[in-house]
């Protein structure tokens, strides 16, 4: 056991529930392996009660916390700066201590685009399909139009949210790549290879024999797919993936690297990839035995 003392600072998380999170696995160890004075807990913050949480954590010289469900919308009017992405996206996943309040970040997004990046996955100029367009969808939407996707094809069984959300990013970050599609209509797409990113919830344990899209013509089309989800570890769409060639990834890199970005915004540092690749393992052993 670490010892706290009267120097070790606190971050948390905030939301409703936290008892399943595995963020405090993550930055306990990295404050550990770094050497920082830091520890990590959760906040079950119960509804209405969201800005005094906000506030008190303030009061409590709390250097950050992380935001999850239900918060990271509401929490902004709690806020006293906002990150510019965080502010066109309307969602805060982390709040930075600053001299009168937090300022808001989202590190949803960057994390995400950290994580493919780490598997050598790159956005500029590349076509790519996401196959669902609720809460992930959307932030999957902002993340690849705001890093230069030349096409986005946001497909989704319910067309107008899928239309809602392609209308709202392209206004947001100012471009005019995403497009609305239902989901059915995957079979229309032109012939080529492209990066699909899976944002839907089917196929999450225990659904594990669950897939949003069971053609294999639709997967002699993916040149790498990669699923939000990482419980199960590999799930029924990544196995179809790989059978048609294709590279396949899970969600856990995403949740690490977010992770990994708050802590680095709370503690002005940088994490070595050695230290980030430990808790990779730690994160695996952790899910893969659950
Ligand atoms: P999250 O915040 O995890 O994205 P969500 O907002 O409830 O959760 O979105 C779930 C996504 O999975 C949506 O894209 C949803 O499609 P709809 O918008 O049409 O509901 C998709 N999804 C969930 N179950 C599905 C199913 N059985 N078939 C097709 N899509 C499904």
């Amino acid at each position: 056991m670490r010892e706290v003392n009267g120097k070790t600072r606190t971050c948390g998380l905030i939301g409703n529930p936290v008892e399943h999170t595995m963020s405090p696995l993550i930055h306990n160890f990295l404050a550990q392996e770094m050497g920082i004075d830091m520890v990590y807990v959760p906040f079950h913050v119960e509804k209405g009660l969201l800005d005094s949480a906000v506030k008190g954590a303030f009061g409590l010289n709390i250097l950050g916390c992380n935001v999850t469900v239900p918060y990271k919308s509401d929490v902004i009017e709690s806020l006293v700066a906002m990150d510019e992405l965080a502010e066109k996206i309307g969602s805060v996943n982390t709040l930075v201590r600053m001299e009168s309040g937090y300022k808001g970040y989202n590190t949803d997004i960057s994390g995400l685009f950290r994580a493919l990046s780490s598997e050598g996955i790159t956005l500029k100029n590349e076509e790519v399909i996401i196959l669902g367009a609720g809460g992930v969808g959307r932030t999957v939407a902002f993340m690849c139009a705001a890093n230069g996707a030349s096409k986005v094809y946001l497909f989704n069984r319910t067309i107008e949210k899928a239309s809602f959300i392609a209308e709202e990013v392209n206004r947001k970050v100012g471009v005019s790549c995403v497009e609305a599609w239902r989901m059915e209509d995957y079979t229309k797409l032109p012939d080529r290879k492209y990066l699909v990113l899976q944002a839907t919830s089917v196929g999450l344990f225990p659904n594990v024999d669950d897939v949003i899209i069971e053609d294999e013509a639709f997967y002699q089309k993916v040149k790498a797919g990669y699923d939000l989800i990482y419980s199960p570890w590999e799930t029924k769409f990544m196995k179809l993936v790989k059978a048609q060639g294709g590279l396949a990834y899970n969600g856990l890199k995403m949740l690490l690297f977010q992770a990994i970005d708050a802590f680095e915004l709370w503690n002005n540092c940088k994490v070595p990839d050695e230290s980030a690749y430990k808790a990779y393992e730690l994160l695996q052993q952790t899910v893969t035995k659950r």
